[in-house]
């Protein structure tokens, strides 16, 4: 795991995008793994930015959602299908059949979950998987106690997550219980990951997965294992490393 400190977020989106340019340079094709939340906001920002300003090309790229929340409707602002749409696929080139995620709306969830599977193996697999990490050390919504061996399928949320997602909601009680994500499994098969960690309030989570044991506890840990995982922190989330 390579650990890079930067200062804030805005080096961290350039530092980010340096590394998805480079790819769709050789590769323009490529696979991305997109994640949404916080985190990874600096760094469609700046894709967007360089979109717009350099010409930066995804017109033959691919996008995989890490993770969706059950029972949202499609068109519902919040689920992660519309906030990859309006973070990102939106501002830059990509083509909207190019781009999946998991049906959080499916009937049959386990064939949805094997579908996005195939899905991503049938693109290749994920060359560039972009990463945030709960305070809780989850990575999608992979939560403690989560197999390493694990693929796409339904997992439920632990409160904490409930209450650190509820910012995007109108109240706790809007947050989904239930979520479609990539298994750690899924995570792992990507050839690179960027996790991207920023503020005091992820310094725990850091500490315990960069430099505590590799343990289903923590599942960002499994990171640890991974030929070519980069960790971009600020200074408040790498605050708590030693
Ligand atoms: C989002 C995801 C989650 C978030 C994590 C951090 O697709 O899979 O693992 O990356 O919960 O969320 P933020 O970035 O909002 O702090």
């Amino acid at each position: 795991m390579e650990i890079v400190i930067l200062n804030g977020s805005k080096q961290i989106g350039k530092l980010a995008a340096d590394a998805i340019e480079e790819l769709l340079r050789h590769k323009p094709d490529a696979v991305l793994g997109l994640a949404t939340g916080s985190s990874p906001l600096p760094v469609y920002d700046e894709l967007a930015a360089r979109h717009d300003r350099d010409g930066l090309d995804f017109s033959r790229a691919h996008g995989f959602a890490l993770d969706e929340y059950v029972g949202l409707s499609a068109g519902h602002p919040e689920s992660y299908r519309e906030v990859i749409r309006r973070e990102f696929t939106d501002r830059v080139n990509i083509a909207p059949e190019n781009v999946h995620g998991p049906d959080g709306t499916a009937a049959d969830i386990p064939a949805a979950c094997q579908a996005y599977e195939e899905s991503i193996a049938a693109a290749g697999g994920i060359d560039l998987q972009l990463l945030g990490v709960g305070t809780a050390g989850h990575i999608g919504f992979n939560e403690p106690g989560s197999s390493f061996a694990s693929r796409t399928r339904i997992k439920s949320l632990i409160e904490q997550t409930r209450r650190d997602n509820a910012r995007f909601f109108n109240s706790l009680a809007e947050v989904p219980h239930h979520v479609l994500t990539q298994g750690l499994g899924t995570i792992m098969e990507a050839r690179h990951v960027i996790l991207v960690a920023t503020g005091a309030q992820k310094a725990q989570a850091v500490r315990e997965f960069v430099e505590g044991p590799v343990a289903a506890i923590c599942p960002a840990s499994v990171l640890q294992f991974h030929p070519h995982a980069t960790v971009l922190l600020d200074e408040a989330a790498a605050s708590a490393l030693k």
